[in-house]
């Protein structure tokens, strides 16, 4: 069984390159399904979810190839509109095919999610949203059917700033007739990604970032070539650990912006941070003071950061109270960082974590993508040796994981 040994102890030093955001390039990779010409995306990380999207795509036409960083796209035409039942259970974020799928061919069929490690995570808003443009929904065995006979623009107005269901109402109006107006929107950077391209293909949103997007449905987009965002939560989680290991490390190819609720945190625990020209330069003393966080829609505190602020937060100086509102059931990783000494209570959406001064090396195992951030975490400052399993999760996310710590002189070894 594949796993990552790593002994704790050592200070992180010296310069990461982050790599470009896998939330971002996986609604991206689907927008591309919008276009009949070549598209190609410049910082695609080379990741399991990646992967799996761009396999859900090829399964509907598209053809895709990977060089290096590169991903290169072009859907000609799509000849199935039925996402293939595995890969959709493989990964929830294929969802986003919906949305330019019916835009561009008027029919979808797609298996419904289902529920996830994290939550029961419904679909509802993205229905309620296709629904509003003119779609018409069946369930039938399993799978979504979503039809239309030519979608219109909307004025929508969003129950609460779903990112998925923003990403889906926003590729599939892009499309429609006319003008659709989507009221309470995500903000986070992953959507004004999405924008970005849709708009470098042709298309016509305004407004994205900020609670209101403005999308005029076009009727044909062109090849173009867009380069991702960096990964805010692959940075933000690479800062911590660097913090946490009282290390130093010049983190490059990052958004500042994106990163403001994280940093504001971490200052408030007494780390210092500075921006330099080509990144981010934190150096930490490995002593910290306790914080307080509460995971919100952005710009609050995001919910993909909070398995390794706690994780960081296990030895800090003093009490740190956790809650999580995003999402209903993301305190998986507890159990797993109690298992190495942690001392922690939760209390319904609420997680209490007492600081400690040391962890101790565990068998443990990644229960999701970013627990197992925080495992990795938690095992670069425990005493002794520790063996995370469950990394295949970790893989969907942090991209060549083990490379990285090691240039930075952790000492992490994967076993096949
Ligand atoms: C995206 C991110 C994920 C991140 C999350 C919140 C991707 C691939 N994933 O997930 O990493 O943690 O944003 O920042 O970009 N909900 C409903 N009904 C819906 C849709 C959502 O009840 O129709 C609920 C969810 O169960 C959850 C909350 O809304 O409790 C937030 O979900 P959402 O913003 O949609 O997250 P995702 O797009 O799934």
């Amino acid at each position: 069984m594949s796993m990552l040994t790593i002994t704790g102890g050592k200070p992180l030093e010296g310069t990461i390159i982050v790599s470009g955001a896998k939330n971002a390039v996986l609604p991206i990779i689907a927008a591309s399904l919008l276009c009949g010409e070549p598209i190609q995306l410049e910082d695609a990380p080379d990741l399991l979810d990646v992967n799996v999207m761009s396999k859900v795509i090829s399964a509907l036409g598209a053809t895709v190839e990977r060089d290096g960083s590169t991903l290169k796209i072009h859907t000609r035409e799509i000849d199935c509109i039925e996402a293939p039942y595995d890969l959709v259970t493989q990964m929830r974020a294929s969802i986003v095919t919906m949305g330019p799928l019916l835009a561009r061919r008027g029919h979808v069929r797609i298996s419904h999610p289902g529920g996830c490690a994290i939550g029961s995570r419904p679909i509802n808003w993205h229905l309620k949203g296709l629904e509003a443009l003119g779609a018409e929904i069946k369930m039938d065995h399993g799978f979504l059917d979503v039809s239309s006979k030519g979608l219109k623009g909307a004025r929508i107005y969003m129950d609460y700033p779903s990112v998925g269901a923003t990403e889906n109402i926003m590729m599939a109006a892009a499309m429609a007739k006319g003008t659709t107006l989507i009221e309470n929107a995500a903000q986070e950077p992953e959507i004004v990604d999405l924008a970005t391209f849709i708009n470098e293909m042709g298309g016509k949103v305004r407004g994205a970032g900020t609670s209101i997007i403005h999308i005029e449905g076009v009727r044909e987009f062109h090849g173009t070539t867009h380069t991702v965002i960096p990964d805010r939560i692959e940075a933000g989680s690479y800062l911590l650990m660097v913090a946490a290991t009282g290390g130093d490390v010049l983190v490059q190819n990052v958004i500042a912006d994106h990163l403001k609720p994280l940093i504001a945190k971490m200052e408030e625990a007494g780390i210092r941070m500075m921006e330099e020209d080509d990144g981010i330069r934190i150096s930490g003393k490995g002593v910290y003071n306790a914080v307080d966080i509460k995971t919100q829609v952005h710009p609050g505190f995001p919910t993909d950061l909070q398995a390794p602020f706690m994780a960081f937060l296990t030895r800090s100086n003093g009490t740190g109270l956790i809650t999580e509102t995003v999402f209903e059931n993301r305190f998986m990783h507890v159990d797993e960082l109690k298992r190495m000494g942690a001392d922690i209570k939760i209390e319904g959406r609420s997680a209490i974590v007492q600081g400690i001064q040391r962890l101790n090396a565990a068998p443990v195992t990644a229960t999701d993508l970013r627990a197992g951030a925080a495992l990795i975490l938690a095992a670069l400052t425990a005493e002794g040796t520790t063996c995370i399993r469950g990394i295949h999760h970790i893989d969907r996310g942090y991209e060549q994981v083990e490379k990285k710590l090691s240039q930075l002189g952790a000492n992490i070894i994967r076993d096949e």
